[in-house]
């Protein structure tokens, strides 16, 4: 019988990552970055810094990136490939919109099928030009512009990649911009200009929002930044953990922001015993370690106002519900259709076809408890989906060999060190 037993440091968050490589390439001086999440998303956004000037070098296990200024970027001599990454499409075209250049992005067969019109509408109101294919695809071509109008905008879809990315093009606008959010999404933006000294105001709204106010254009003065490690990616030891008896483990240095770890009060709702322990401060978020292990499980009703602050969890989540005596309701995850892959329909179809009880309708996911016996070998399709790969391999450890994964390639987008780690914790006994 397998279990985890040990304690890791888990790989940087990649939010934080994206974040501090662009912050730090808009800053003027050298920044230097620890605990950087060299996976292929992030790296997709080093190398379209590259591509716009910035040089960035690795020294040891740090990189150190030579900023040039909110207005620094120069312009691309190839297309900026941000491969499968949702959040270096939309975060870079914010970045670059507000810079007097021409820049192609593109992306791979996944992320060119992702709307990007949710951020691009926004800057083409303010004077920026964009030529994207059919209304709403990559490739597309901005012609950047540094005269462009304050942003006044609401962001009316749950979503930290368009809150940043309008953000990053208010850093270089002349005037006062104003983005508000009607649904409070991942702040690591917005605790990175805190924490790099970066003069805004943030008020919480009556109705859940949060409205920013910025005044451009901003000099950034350079400031190290060592990133906390990744709760998207613990969670998957975590629920590792509380499904497979005899468990127990500590990971260190996990980034603990509220808009982050929602998943852990759900998992704690459904029986899981999980323990926190705040540790410091660093680089404007709060860490610690968390702790889990072995427990009996029951299923819980999910409501779907907190879908934003799970909305990379869900797979996870549904792995932990097929073990939770009773029934799992997870209701309003119309955005993880325009995920990675449409993951109401991955992780639908794989646990339909391993035996599992699940259901979904409209946006709603309904997974009742049956013990299942895996018969014959099952091959899961991730759709070139990490965090399907990453939430089947869980599964996976119940099961044996009787589960696989069709493309596990895909984990190294987000944690290439996925099968090393839980290596090192898994335990047969
Ligand atoms: C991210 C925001 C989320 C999340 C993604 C990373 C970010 O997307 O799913 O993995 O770094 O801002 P949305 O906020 O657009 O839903």
């Amino acid at each position: 019988m397998l279990k985890l037993k040990g304690s890791i440091k888990i790989s940087g968050d990649k939010s934080i990552s994206h974040r501090a490589l662009i912050f730090a390439a808009l800053s003027t001086g050298n920044t230097k970055i620890s605990n950087l999440l060299e996976s292929n998303d992030v790296m997709s956004t080093l190398e379209i810094l590259r591509n716009l000037g910035i040089k960035i070098n690795k020294e040891g296990n740090d990189w150190i990136v030579f900023g040039n200024g909110t207005s620094g970027f120069i312009e691309p001599k190839k297309p900026l490939d941000c491969g499968n990454s949702g959040t270096t499409a939309r975060l870079m075209i914010g970045a670059v919109a507000s810079n007097p250049i021409k820049c192609t992005f593109v992306g791979d067969k996944s992320l060119s099928k992702r709307s990007m019109s949710r951020v691009t509408n926004y800057l083409e109101e303010i004077g920026s030009q964009i030529n994207i294919t059919r209304n709403d695809y990559l490739p597309l071509m901005i012609e950047g512009n540094d005269e462009l109008l304050p942003l006044k905008h609401d962001v009316l879809k749950p979503s930290a990649q368009i809150k940043s990315a309008l953000i990053l093009a208010a850093l270089n606008i002349s005037g006062k911009s104003e983005i508000t959010e009607k649904v409070q999404t991942r702040d690591h933006t917005e605790r990175m200009m805190k924490y790099l000294k970066i003069k805004f105001k943030s008020s919480k709204l009556k109705n859940g929002g949060k409205k920013i106010e910025l005044n451009g254009p901003y000099e950034i003065k350079s400031k190290n930044i060592n990133i906390a490690s990744d709760p998207s990616s613990a969670a998957f030891f975590i629920v590792a953990a509380l499904i497979l008896p005899g468990s127990k483990i500590e990971l260190k240095n996990i980034s603990l922001n509220p808009t982050r770890i929602a998943f852990i009060q759900i998992l704690k709702k459904m029986g899981g015993k999980i323990r926190i322990k705040r540790t410091r401060n660093l680089s404007g978020e709060v860490v610690g370690n968390v702790y889990a292990q072995y427990s009996i499980l029951k299923g819980i009703s999910i409501k779907s106002s907190l879908a934003p602050m799970l909305i990379d969890e869900y797979p996870i989540i549904a792995i932990a519900a097929t073990q939770a005596k009773g029934k799992t309701t997870m209701r309003g995850l119309g955005e993880l259709r325009h995920k990675e892959s449409d993951r109401i329909k991955s992780i639908v179809l794989n646990l339909k076809k391993l035996g599992f009880d699940i259901k979904s309708k409209d946006e709603n996911i309904f997974i009742k408890y049956k013990k299942v016996f895996i018969s014959n070998k099952k091959e899961i399709k991730t759709y070139g989906d990490h965090r399907i790969a990453m939430s089947f391999s869980i599964l996976k450890l119940l099961y044996d060999k009787k589960i696989k994964i069709d493309d596990p390639s895909c984990i190294s987008i987000s944690y290439p060190k996925f099968n090393r780690h839980l290596k090192k914790l898994l335990v047969n006994s």
